[in-house]
């Protein structure tokens, strides 16, 4: 790969997924693009980046897919699903006891893992959430992981991964070699294909936002945008959820760590926030909780 064509890649995947590729990085682009390229019948990175100059827009989509890192697991990092049932949860439920539903979104929830977490820890809390409207969605930008992720089907590595033994066999029926999530649990996630990068305000607003282990790819200026932008998609008593080695300190003044509850942050004022630029501009389903 000539630097040129390098430096045409680094360009295209920043624009495309917020993907910032620091200038070493040539082995990454060349062990995730060239088996796409000879699959696709090119001879190599050359000829890819002239088909993608071109503008081919499923090319673009298998480019910006193999690019993407979907690593997750069930409860990864454990504690922010220990503060979602001992502290979020507990608050939105005192909040909201008037109007009885709440809306968590999870802005890049890969192949379901995440999402569904929070769907168990939701089942779990039982009684405290009968007769309650919960919404769970689940974006992300690869159409890929959202197949998966609405399949809700995993391999025996997959669910040994984070998954406690005992909701593996309360919450999933095996098949083969696999494991289905129940419908009762799929169906209180919907899952979407959204870009961070472009306008989300189409979502509306949450109670809830997990926003883990994605904005760790991007470049200051894209993190603080997708910052203020999430502002105006959260409740004022709202929480945002980020991953262990993100946070919004020294980046926006539009979100407030909680102190003793690491990852967790509440917005200041989303009106402020409303006012501040932004970098980029790119109906949900309800689930009535039954009685277990
Ligand atoms: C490392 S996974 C994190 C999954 C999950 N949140 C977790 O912490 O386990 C990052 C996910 O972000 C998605 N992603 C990358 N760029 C994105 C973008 N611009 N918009 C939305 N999702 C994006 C990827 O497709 C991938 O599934």
């Amino acid at each position: 790969m000539t630097p040129t064509e390098y430096e045409y890649l680094r360009k295209f995947l920043k624009d495309q997924s917020g993907l910032d590729l620091s200038a070493d990085k040539q082995y990454l682009i060349e062990s995730r693009l060239l088996p796409l390229a000879r699959k696709a019948g090119l001879s190599g990175i050359g000829e890819l980046v002239k088909k993608l100059q071109g503008s081919s827009s499923a090319l673009t989509t298998s480019v910006v897919e193999a690019m993407t890192t979907n690593e997750t697991f069930f409860f990864r990092d454990k504690v922010p699903f220990d503060h979602f049932r001992d502290t979020i949860m507990p608050e939105v439920i005192k909040a909201r006891a008037g109007r009885r539903s709440v809306r968590i979104w999870c802005a890049a929830g890969s192949t379901g893992q995440e999402p569904y977490s929070l769907a168990m820890c939701l089942k779990e809390m039982g009684a405290a959430l009968n007769g309650w409207r919960v919404e769970i969605v689940a974006t992300d930008l690869s159409q890929e992981v959202l197949e998966k992720a609405r399949a809700g089907i995993y391999s025996q590595f997959e669910v040994q991964r984070g998954l406690p033994i005992q909701m593996l066999v309360k919450y999933f029926k095996q098949a083969g070699e696999t494991w289905q999530i129940n419908p009762d649990v799929r169906a209180m996630v919907q899952h979407r294909q959204l870009n961070l990068l472009h306008d989300f305000s189409q979502l509306g607003t949450f109670d809830v936002i997990f926003c883990r282990n994605v904005l760790i790819y991007f470049d200051q200026d894209t993190k603080v945008g997708i910052f203020n932008r999430l502002a105006r998609q959260i409740e004022p008593d709202g929480f945002l959820v980020l991953g262990a080695a993100e946070t919004v300190v020294g980046l926006t003044d539009t979100f407030r760590p909680i102190s003793d509850r690491r990852g967790l942050y509440r917005p200041n004022d989303p009106r402020a926030a409303a006012a501040k630029p932004v970098v980029a501009d790119a109906a949900p389903r309800l689930v009535a909780m039954a009685g277990r």
